[in-house]
């Protein structure tokens, strides 16, 4: 198969997945980290292939997202087998989604590993992560905000990862466009607290 037959028959793979999420984490979601990926390892001169396969998996089997973890990685494992990725390839776009997560605190060791978390991180802030981190939290019955007891809000979020996320880009593509969002969600967080 061609690449972009393989990156299309994972495309679909991945529709059936996450075609009905409503945590953020949604198709689109992987769709847009897909093709900023691609557009990333472009301007870096990374292995566009790897960076967006890699891309369109970073979230198969994350636990806050399966009960079953290991069963997901497996049949991924197996799928791409399938689609005749070669034993290299399997290899480098896992290397490239393993480490993806703000969670594990970890720097990718690949370049594109540093791609699509790059990637993942500017679909999680601007106005598109405002969106999603409101249907996060709301999924995991969190309030929006609180003067109280602010721990656990959808609001505090921004405090705790969003609003740190421009100054751990990888690379000098990724740090230009989190600029923009950056500033983006600093107007709308003033704005929020206007109104609250
Ligand atoms: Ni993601």
């Amino acid at each position: 198969m061609h690449y972009t037959e393989k990156l299309d028959a994972i495309r679909h793979y991945i529709y059936n997945m996450f075609s009905n999420d409503s945590t953020g984490h949604d198709y689109y979601h992987m769709e847009r980290v897909a093709r900023m990926a691609r557009t990333i390892a472009e301007q870096e001169g990374a292995n566009r292939f790897i960076a967006e396969a890699a891309a369109w998996i970073h979230d198969v089997g994350d636990r806050k997202l399966f009960s079953d973890s290991a069963n997901e990685i497996n049949k991924l494992n197996e799928f791409l087998l399938t689609i005749n990725c070669t034993p290299d390839q399997l290899n480098q776009i896992k290397a490239a989604a393993r480490d993806v997560s703000f969670s594990k605190g970890r720097i990718p060791m690949t370049q594109e590993g540093k791609i699509v978390q790059d990637a993942d991180r500017l679909d999680a802030i601007g106005a598109i992560g405002i969106a999603r981190t409101f249907a996060y939290g709301g999924s995991k019955e969190q309030l929006i905000w609180d003067n109280n007891s602010k721990d656990n809000t959808s609001v505090q979020h921004f405090y705790d990862k969003l609003l740190k996320l421009k100054d751990l880009m990888n690379t000098s593509s990724a740090r230009e466009i989190a600029k923009e969002r950056h500033s983006f969600m600093e107007n709308y967080l003033d704005q929020f607290f206007h109104e609250w």
